[in-house]
């Protein structure tokens, strides 16, 4: 347990300053600047600690303040002149990064949408379902939202380069804000185990890229000793930051529902960095008095790899790890790193854990894809989990439960290739049609479509 587990620094302990970082287990502090990965004292995982936000005399910011704060220049996609900013990040400053000033590393990212799609609905059991896509970030995925903060800390300490492992799309998103920063990016992939999309945005951003003959956790371990070795500014779900920006999935569609919980907010997992981030986002959103109560979590894992979806129904007596396979690629994850957090997130929420088979996962991308939504794989099992969940009885379909998806349709065409042109008998396959460049032949192809709906 923490020495000192306070959500927001007093102003005694700040000292002046508007964040710290704080270790999670023996509560050392660290100035806010400080590029330590880990607690220097014992090793444990940092935290950003802030100064609850204030008005103009010091007083505490009212709630009501801080929503008409954010709505200011709320889903402007265009940077908006005359204050505020595009991002859907960067408009939640004062939670994130306060001392932020102007310097931020930004595409803009975030203003994702939320979106109600009946066949989805449909599919799942849950009329009140949405999905928050952050397939709509600009390389993808929600990496981003924490990619923006933790580059824009990079910048203001002056790292020399920056670093991460990934399952790809960590990577393709510290490229592309690495390069926007004109810092030299290091990535670390399981070679032969990254989606097409992810290495080849890694690669055209320009990140120096090292396919390591392991898996995602032996990458992890790698980099955190090869980047304190050599003095490479960490850039991991477990570097505090990244968890600052990936609270604004939490804030953002939480002010999307008019500051409204909903009953379940649903989300795949892999390393539990996200996890981490949401239940530290619902946390403060309950303190500063945004929400009135907390919305279940519910984090959603890969058979193949789901040693948190173990450890929940043992009551988390154990750490367990695992040799990781699945289908989907990005949560491919063994010994997840943000565990303890991730179960501090779920305890907090009355949270569940579950897990889906590679064949659950592929058949809601498969209704995702139909609906023209799309997403990749890894994204698809918080639906799965949806459906699952209302099989069980535990959501009932007036329930009001976001799923987020966490990655873009693009992101994986290998598993498009073979869902749709490969497999001979797959169930759903839309297989393409070669034709002769003549009218007749398409004539053909669209009487045959049509009897093949009568037929079915
Ligand atoms: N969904 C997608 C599309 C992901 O890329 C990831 C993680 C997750 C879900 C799980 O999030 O790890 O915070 O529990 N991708 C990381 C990466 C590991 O390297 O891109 P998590």
């Amino acid at each position: 347990m923490a020495a000192n587990d306070s959500l927001f620094l007093s102003a005694q302990e700040a000292a002046g300053a508007l964040s710290v970082q704080r270790c999670d287990v023996c509560g050392e502090t660290l100035n806010e600047r400080d590029a330590s990965p880990a607690c220097p004292a014992c090793g444990g995982l940092l935290a950003i600690v802030h100064r609850a936000p204030v008005d103009a005399a010091g007083a505490p910011l009212s709630a009501m303040a801080m929503r008409q704060q954010f709505a200011g220049p709320c889903c402007a996609r265009p940077a908006v002149a005359g204050g505020g900013h595009a991002s859907g990040v960067w408009r939640f400053a004062s939670l994130v990064m306060p001392t932020v000033g102007a310097g931020m590393v930004s595409h803009p990212e975030g203003n994702t949408p939320l979106l109600p799609r009946t066949r989805v609905q449909a599919y799942a059991g849950c009329e009140g379902l949405l999905l928050k896509h952050e397939g709509y970030n600009p390389t993808g995925s929600f990496k981003d939202r924490g990619m923006t903060v933790g580059a824009t800390q990079a910048l203001r300490i002056g790292a020399r380069a920056v670093a991460c492992a990934s399952t790809g799309n960590t990577s393709a998103s510290l490229a592309a804000y690495a390069a926007q920063a004109g810092i030299p990016g290091l990535v670390f992939v399981p070679a032969g185990k990254v989606a097409m999309g992810k290495m080849a945005q890694t690669l055209a951003y320009g990140a120096r890229t090292l396919l390591v003959r392991g898996d995602f956790d032996e990458c992890l371990r790698l980099v955190q000793v090869a980047s304190k070795e050599l003095g490479i500014y960490l850039l991991n779900s477990i570097n505090p930051w990244r968890v600052e920006g990936q609270k604004t999935i939490v804030f953002e569609l939480l002010q999307q529902l008019g500051w409204e919980a909903p009953d379940f907010i649903v989300l795949p997992a892999g390393n539990l960095g996200n996890t981490a981030a949401f239940g530290k986002a619902l946390r403060e959103a309950l303190a500063l008095g945004l929400i009135a109560r907390l919305p279940r979590l519910v984090s959603v894992q890969a058979e193949g790899a789901s040693p948190f979806a173990r450890g929940f129904a043992e009551g988390f007596a154990t750490r367990h790890r695992m040799q990781a396979d699945t289908v989907a690629t990005a949560i491919r994850i063994g010994d997840p790193a943000s565990w303890d957090r991730a179960v501090r997130a779920i305890r907090e929420t009355d949270g569940l854990v579950l897990r889906v088979s590679d064949e659950e996962i592929l058949e809601a991308k498969r209704v995702i894809d139909a609906a023209g939504v799309g997403c990749e794989p890894a994204s698809a099992a918080s639906v799965a989990g949806v459906r699952q969940l209302v099989s069980r009885g535990v959501v009932r379909s007036s329930d009001r439960v976001v799923a987020v998806l966490t990655g873009h349709v693009l992101k994986d065409p290998g598993i498009l290739v073979s869902m749709h042109q490969e497999r001979e008998a797959s169930e759903g396959a839309n297989r393409p049609i070669e034709i002769d460049a003549t009218v007749e032949a398409v004539a053909r192809v669209i009487e045959a479509s049509r009897s093949t709906e009568v037929a079915s």
